[in-house]
């Protein structure tokens, strides 16, 4: 019984909040959204409808999945203005900072969704952003890379989409490959809500002073980026990189161990999980499943992966400190398989997670919360007066 917290109106750190829509249990490994596993989520679910049921708490009848869908799916263009933003950036800013700051400037395009005290407002801003995010972060990748915007199309469905507006391009015919297409929907669902963690947090307390809804997600984006966070995928793979071959890897299993070196093993480890991460164990499935679609079997990264697994959870210290692997351990190999750079990683995990964001900021203004005020425990100096300067 996952129990239920009072939130603390000081929002101190070590209070909780309360909240509906997603449980962890850390110690036998499960997530379950609005009360469904993740496992038969990602097996029999698909992104959109799981984006119904965060939001909305239930899962739609096919009449509401319908309405749902075609509602996103005429709202995934941006204010043709929008693409000015993006020529402002070096092609080489990262994509985040890309993506942070066009989520920001979406405020500014979309007044008519920013009064969050208006119900359909609210409505309207989470069916934009949802619907947005895709060709906002699609178009960060083109951007990088030099090449063209490609527009949504409205036949696709959701990730077929977003993959057409990565990888189209105008001298060419692209056909989404369905396989792949069915990855991405579930690593897209595998992202999308985990309870109140660093960026969620970070959204929900943005959003208790009334900040508009794009601007409170913008905040989640910046948290998100960092490596202890969401920017794990992008470090988890450069790292399997680095170690290259399975006779690297007791060396890094060394330094990982060691206090004295600030080496961390990423994709390892994570503030609840002191079990298997269950998102882990799908995208591990996911990666078998989409290098062997793609004849790349024996795709040295994934050897790696897979060798520096099995070693860690044979190891004491990782016994000890129940560390396995975490959501970002997988995911980037199958991202890089598909054509994605590392540094668009992130951008992914950002892009899955705005229903989950959204969802709890709904849930947070509906509940009529006092604005957050982490209390702090003092351990400066005691009150003393000012020494002029030349008395110091
Ligand atoms: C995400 O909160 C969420 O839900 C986040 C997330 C989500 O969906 O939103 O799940 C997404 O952020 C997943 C985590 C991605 N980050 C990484 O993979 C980066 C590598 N992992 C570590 O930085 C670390 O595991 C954290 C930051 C995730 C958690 O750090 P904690 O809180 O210190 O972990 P812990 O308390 O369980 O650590 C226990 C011990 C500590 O040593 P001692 O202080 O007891 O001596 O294990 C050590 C840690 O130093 N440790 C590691 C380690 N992770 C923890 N040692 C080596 N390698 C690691 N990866």
């Amino acid at each position: 019984d996952a129990g239920v917290f009072t939130f603390d109106p000081g929002f101190t750190s070590t209070a909780a909040c309360e909240s509906k829509i997603t449980f962890i249990d850390g110690d036998k490994g499960e997530l379950l959204y609005r009360g469904y596993p993740i496992e038969q989520l990602a097996e029999k679910s698909h992104y959109l409808e799981v984006c119904y049921l965060l939001l909305y708490g239930e899962l739609p009848d096919a009449a509401q999945l319908e309405d749902f869908e075609n509602r996103v799916t005429r709202h995934t263009m941006l204010h043709e203005q929008m693409q000015y933003f993006y020529r402002g950036f070096r092609r080489d800013a990262h994509p985040m900072a890309i993506v942070c700051g066009v989520v920001g400037a979406m405020s500014a395009f979309y007044h008519d969704s920013t009064d969050i005290n208006d119900p359909w407002q609210r409505e309207v801003a989470t069916i934009r952003l949802i619907a947005k995010m895709p060709t906002i972060v699609a178009w960060a990748f083109k951007y990088s890379i030099g090449q063209p915007f490609v527009y949504p199309r409205n036949d696709l469905d959701y990730a077929s989409n977003f993959l057409h507006m990565c990888f189209a391009v105008p001298a060419e015919e692209y056909h989404v490959d369905p396989v792949l297409a069915r990855a991405m929907d579930r690593i897209f669902t595998l992202h999308a809500d985990h309870e109140q963690n660093a960026s969620t947090s970070t959204v929900r307390l943005a959003g208790s002073s009334g900040a508009n809804p794009f601007a409170c997600i913008a905040a989640g984006v910046a948290c998100l980026w960092g490596p202890a966070h969401g920017g794990a995928n992008e470090a988890c793979l450069n790292m399997l990189r680095e170690i290259g071959t399975v006779d690297r890897i007791p060396e890094y299993i060394k330094r990982a161990k060691d206090k004295d070196d600030p080496f961390r093993l990423m994709g390892f480890g994570h503030r609840v999980y002191k079990n298997f991460d269950p998102r882990a164990k799908v995208m591990k499935q996911s990666a078998d499943e989409v290098l062997h679609l793609l004849g790349i079997d024996d795709n040295p990264t994934l050897q790696v992966a897979k060798e520096l697994e099995r070693i860690a959870l044979e190891d004491e210290y990782f016994i000890e400190k129940k560390l396995y692997p975490n959501v970002d351990f997988y995911s980037g190999i199958i991202l890089e398989a598909m054509g994605f750079p590392t540094s668009m990683f992130t951008a992914l995990f950002a892009m899955s997670r705005t229903v989950g964001w959204i969802a709890q900021w709904k849930e947070m203004i509906e509940e009529k919360s006092k604005i957050g005020r982490p209390r702090q425990l003092y351990t400066g100096p005691v009150r003393r007066d000012y020494v002029e300067v030349e008395n110091r």
